[in-house]
């Protein structure tokens, strides 16, 4: 699987990025500047094994793989999929944007226009076949390939392969449990919640995520 990342420079991008890459995935980090993306992957090659099939480029080049990450801040999906919404026509879309503000020590969740920034990347691609995961995965933890993950993934979506797509990849990754949380619409609730983690984390100086008791052996 060629896995493309909007934004993959950030945090979360290059996170998961190396975790999939570490699975077996190829992986195209993207930027609005490629050089800049190829300065980030010289970096993670730096630390990490160099035979991980990551290479960067324009967020243009990420938007021609098979399943694509949209991984920017929540303002700036829109502008940065206008462009390339010719390139994800009948694509797995991931979306791990969370609308968040700081208020204080505390995050505070903002009310996209069409309730989640899923609905938003939905709306804005709609021949794309959008789901929505890795919102409460912390970025700190899957940089650090050193480090074990446990941790719950809740997946939504409308389209039964994107959501079939999310979870194998997200399975292929060791440490994730990726769950079926439903259509696009949980996409709300899910990124909403991401605002609670992120203050625990804050009040805690912790990287927690989730994991959920009682769903037995899936
Ligand atoms: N950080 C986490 O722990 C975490 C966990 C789960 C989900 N998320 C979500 O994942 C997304 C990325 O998080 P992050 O912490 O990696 O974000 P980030 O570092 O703020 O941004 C990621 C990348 O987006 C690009 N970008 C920034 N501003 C932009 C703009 N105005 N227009 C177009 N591109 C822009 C930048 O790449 P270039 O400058 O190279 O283009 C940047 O490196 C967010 O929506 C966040 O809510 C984050």
């Amino acid at each position: 699987m060629h896995v493309g990342i909007l934004g993959g420079t950030g945090p979360l991008g290059r996170g998961l990025g190396l975790r999939l890459a570490a699975a077996g995935a190829s992986v195209t980090i993207g930027s609005r500047d490629a050089s800049r993306a190829a300065e980030v992957v010289e970096a993670l090659h730096r630390r990490w094994p160099r035979s991980l099939a990551v290479e960067g480029a324009g967020n243009d080049g990420a938007a021609s793989c098979e399943v694509v990450v949209v991984a920017t801040p929540w303002d700036a999906v829109v502008p940065t999929l206008r462009p390339l919404a010719a390139h994800l026509d009948g694509k797995v879309v991931i979306s791990v944007a969370n609308a968040l503000v700081k208020q204080g020590r505390e995050m505070h969740a903002l009310a996209p226009p069409r309730g989640s920034m899923a609905a938003v990347v939905q709306a804005e691609v709609p021949k794309a076949l959008v789901a929505a995961a890795g919102h409460h995965l912390p970025a700190s933890e899957l940089e650090d390939l050193d480090r074990s993950l446990a941790a719950d993934v809740l997946v939504c979506s409308d389209h039964p392969e994107a959501t079939r797509s999310a979870m194998g990849l997200l399975a292929s990754v060791q440490g994730l449990r990726p769950l079926d949380a439903g259509s696009l619409a949980q996409a709300a609730a899910i990124e909403a919640f991401t605002a609670v983690l992120v203050t625990l984390n804050i009040r805690y100086k912790a990287h927690s995520s989730l994991g959920l008791t009682g769903l037995g052996h899936l």
